[in-house]
C-alpha cells in the first residue's frame, strides 16, 4: 500500500494532535484533583467520593443510574472524574475547583435524562453525582418536605406514605426518576389534573450558585427562584434540596386500566376522549397508552389502554364516568379501590400486594430509547388517527404513545408562572416513544430513530405550531442544540426554546445572564446569557 506524503504528514499530524490533548486533558485532571483535596475539609472521605478511570468502580459508578443504554456504548464520551458529594461543601468544592481548572462540571440526580446529557458530553467533564444527598424530611404537620436532589420520586413517595396517609405529591409516575432533574424541569403525574406539576408545588430551594455559595429562596431572589422551577436545573447551578408543598389526597383511590382494540371501537373511543378527558373533573386522570400488538393469528390490531386513576371511590367514579365518558363502559369489575401510595405502584405495573420498599429500589431494567412530544390543542380528526395506526405497525411492541390529558389545575396557571409555559388551550400532551435492546448495531438502532422522526413528520398538521411545543423532561435534542455543525447560533438556541418555553424563554435568558454571565452551567441545551457570548462562554 502506497502513501502519500500528505497522508503521512496529516496521520503524524494527528498522532501529536491527540497526545498533546491527551496531555492537557489529564495535567487539567491532575490540577483538578488536588484541588479538589486541597480545598475540602474532610479529606478523610475524599477516597470515598472521588473517581477516576483508573479506579476499579468507575464504571459500576458511572454505570449505576444510566437509564439509556443509547448513552453508554464504548464510544460515548465518558467522565474524567466521578464525584459523588457526601455534603454540600464538596458541591462548593467541585464548583470552585472546575471554575478554576476549566473543567466541565454538569450534574447527575437521577440520571434519566433522554438524551444521556447528565453522564455525557462533547467536552472533557467532571460528573457530581448527588446519589449520596437523598435526605428526605416530611412535616406532617405544615404538609411540607425537604428533600435532597439526590433522592428518587419512588422514595419520596414512600417517605410521605410511612409518615401520613392522608398526604401525597403531584410528581412523575417511574419511581426511579430523580428529584433534581425531575422537578427543575417541570414534573408531572397521575395527579396532574388535580395538583399541576411537581415544580407548581414548591416553595424554597437550596442551591450552590456559580461562586460556590449555597443560596436559598430569599438569598437567590425570585426570579432565579423562578428560572429552576420548569427551566433546567443544568443552566444555573446545582440544586442541593427543594422544600415542597405536600398535598392531600383522600384514604381512597381508585384505579384502572381498560384496553379496547380496534375491533372494540378503539378509534372511536380515542377520538370521544380526545374531547371529554380535559374537561373531566379534576379528581380524575385518565391517560392513554396506544401502541401495536399482535393478535393469534398474527394479525396486527392497535391496542388503546385507558390508565386511569380517580382520587375517590369506586361509586364516585363511575357515576362520573356514566355522565362524562359513557361511551368506554366502565364497570365496577374494571376498577379497584387502593391508597394513593399503592396506586404508585400499580402505575408502574407491580401486583397488587407488593411490598411499598420496591420504590425504594433504583435498579431498573433498561431498553434504549428515543422519544419526542408533542401538545394537542384540538382533536385529532380520525383519519389523523388512522394514520399514526400506520406508522405503529411498522413497530409492533417498540413504538407507543403515551397520551396525557390536561385541563383542570392545568388550565389554572398562568403560562408565565414558571418557566414550564403549556397551559390552558393545551387538550393534551403525546410522548413518543421508541424502545430497543441495547444490542441492536448502530443501523438497526438509526431505523428506530427514523421511525419515530417521520412519526413526528407526520404529525405536523394535528399539533401545536409556531412555536411546536415541546417538554423540556423529554429532551430531544433533534429540536436544536448550541453547538450544531460546532458553531452556536442564537437564532437555533432561541428555536428550541421558545418550543420548551414559549415566552419565558426570553426571561430564561435573562437571569441566566445575571447569575452566570460566563456560561459556566452547560451542556447541548442549556439557557445561554445574552451577553459575553463569544469569548467567555467556551465550547457551546
Ligand atoms: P438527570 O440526573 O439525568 O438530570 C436531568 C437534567 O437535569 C440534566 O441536564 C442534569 O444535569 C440536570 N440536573 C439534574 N440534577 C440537577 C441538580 N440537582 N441541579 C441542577 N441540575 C440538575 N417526567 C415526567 O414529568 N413524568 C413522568 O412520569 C416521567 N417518567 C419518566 C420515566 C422514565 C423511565 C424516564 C427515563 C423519565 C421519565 N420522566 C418523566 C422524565 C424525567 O422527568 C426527566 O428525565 C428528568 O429530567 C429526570 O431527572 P433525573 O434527576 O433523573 O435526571
Amino acid at each position: 500500500m502506497k502513501y502519500s506524503f500528505c497522508s503521512i504528514f496529516s496521520y503524524i499530524f494527528i498522532l501529536l494532535f491527540s497526545f498533546s490533548c491527551a496531555l492537557t486533558s489529564s495535567s487539567t485532571r491532575e490540577n483538578f484533583l488536588r484541588c479538589f483535596s486541597q480545598n475540602s475539609s474532610n479529606t478523610s472521605t475524599i477516597f470515598e467520593i472521588v473517581y477516576t478511570p483508573n479506579d476499579p468502580s468507575y464504571f459500576s459508578r458511572l454505570n449505576f443510574s444510566i437509564q439509556n443504554p443509547r448513552f453508554s456504548s464504548p464510544f460515548t464520551p465518558k467522565p474524567q472524574v466521578i464525584i459523588t458529594p457526601f455534603h454540600v461543601s464538596h458541591v462548593q468544592v467541585a464548583v470552585y475547583c472546575s471554575r478554576k481548572h476549566k473543567m466541565h462540571l454538569i450534574v447527575r440526580s437521577g440520571g434519566h435524562d433522554y438524551e444521556g446529557l447528565s453522564y455525557t458530553s462533547e467536552i472533557p467533564f467532571v460528573i457530581l453525582d448527588l446519589n449520596n444527598l437523598r435526605s428526605i424530611n416530611i412535616d406532617v404537620e405544615r404538609s411540607t418536605a425537604c428533600v435532597e436532589s439526590g433522592a428518587t420520586l419512588g422514595e419520596v413517595y414512600y417517605n410521605i406514605a410511612k409518615k401520613s396517609g392522608n398526604l401525597g405529591f403531584p410528581a412523575g409516575i417511574c419511581p426511579t426518576v430523580g428529584v433534581g432533574g425531575h422537578f427543575s424541569g417541570g414534573g408531572y403525574g397521575a395527579m396532574l389534573r388535580k395538583y399541576g406539576l411537581a415544580a407548581d408545588n414548591i416553595i424554597d430551594a437550596k442551591i450552590v450558585n456559580v461562586d460556590g455559595r449555597i443560596l436559598d429562596r430569599k438569598s437567590m431572589g425570585e426570579d432565579l427562584f423562578w428560572a429552576i422551577r420548569g427551566g433546567g436545573g443544568a443552566s444555573f447551578g446545582v440544586v442541593i434540596s427543594w422544600k415542597i408543598k405536600l398535598v392531600p389526597v383522600p384514604s381512597t383511590v381508585t384505579v384502572f386500566n381498560v384496553q379496547r382494540i380496534l375491533a372494540q371501537d378503539g378509534t372511536q373511543l380515542v377520538h370521544r376522549w380526545q374531547e371529554v378527558a380535559h374537561k373531566f373533573h379534576e379528581n380524575l386522570f385518565v391517560r392513554l397508552i396506544l401502541q401495536a400488538i399482535s393478535l393469534d393469528g398474527g394479525k396486527k390490531t392497535i391496542q388503546v389502554t385507558f390508565n386511569s386513576m380517580f382520587l375517590g371511590d369506586v361509586d364516585s367514579l363511575l357515576m362520573l364516568m356514566q355522565k362524562s365518558f359513557p361511551e368506554l363502559g366502565l364497570v365496577k369489575e374494571d376498577c379497584t379501590q387502593m391508597s394513593w401510595i399503592e396506586s404508585t405502584l400499580f402505575f408502574n405495573g407491580f401486583p397488587r400486594g407488593q411490598s411499598l420498599e420496591v420504590l425504594l429500589d433504583r435498579a431498573t431494567e433498561t431498553r434504549s430509547f428515543k422519544a419526542k412530544s408533542d401538545f394537542v390543542k384540538e382533536p385529532i380528526p380520525v383519519e389523523g388517527l388512522e394514520g399514526i395506526w400506520e406508522r405503529l405497525y411498522k413497530e409492533v411492541g417498540k413504538g407507543m404513545l403515551i397520551v396525557t390529558p390536561y385541563g383542570g389545575k392545568m388550565d389554572e396557571i398562568s403560562e408565565s408562572n414558571i418557566p414550564f409555559p403549556h397551559r390552558k388551550g393545551n387538550i393534551y400532551q403525546i410522548q413518543y416513544l421508541i424502545f430497543w435492546d441495547a444490542k441492536e448495531n448502530v443501523t438497526e438502532s438509526q431505523k428506530h430513530i427514523s421511525w419515530i422522526r417521520r412519526l413526528y413528520s407526520y404529525m405536523t398538521p394535528y399539533v401545536s405550531k409556531s412555536p411546536r411545543e415541546a417538554y423540556l423532561n423529554y429532551r430531544d435534542l433533534d429540536i436544536g442544540t448550541n453547538n450544531n455543525k460546532g458553531k452556536r447560533s442564537v437564532a437555533e438556541a432561541s428555536i428550541w426554546g421558545k418550543k420548551y418555553f414559549k415566552n419565558n424563554f426570553d426571561k430564561l435568558v435573562l437571569v441566566k445572564t445575571m447569575v452566570d454571565p460566563t456560561n459556566f452551567f452547560k451542556n447541548q441545551q442549556s439557557i445561554s446569557p445574552c451577553v459575553s457570548r463569544s469569548k467567555k462562554s467556551g465550547h457551546y
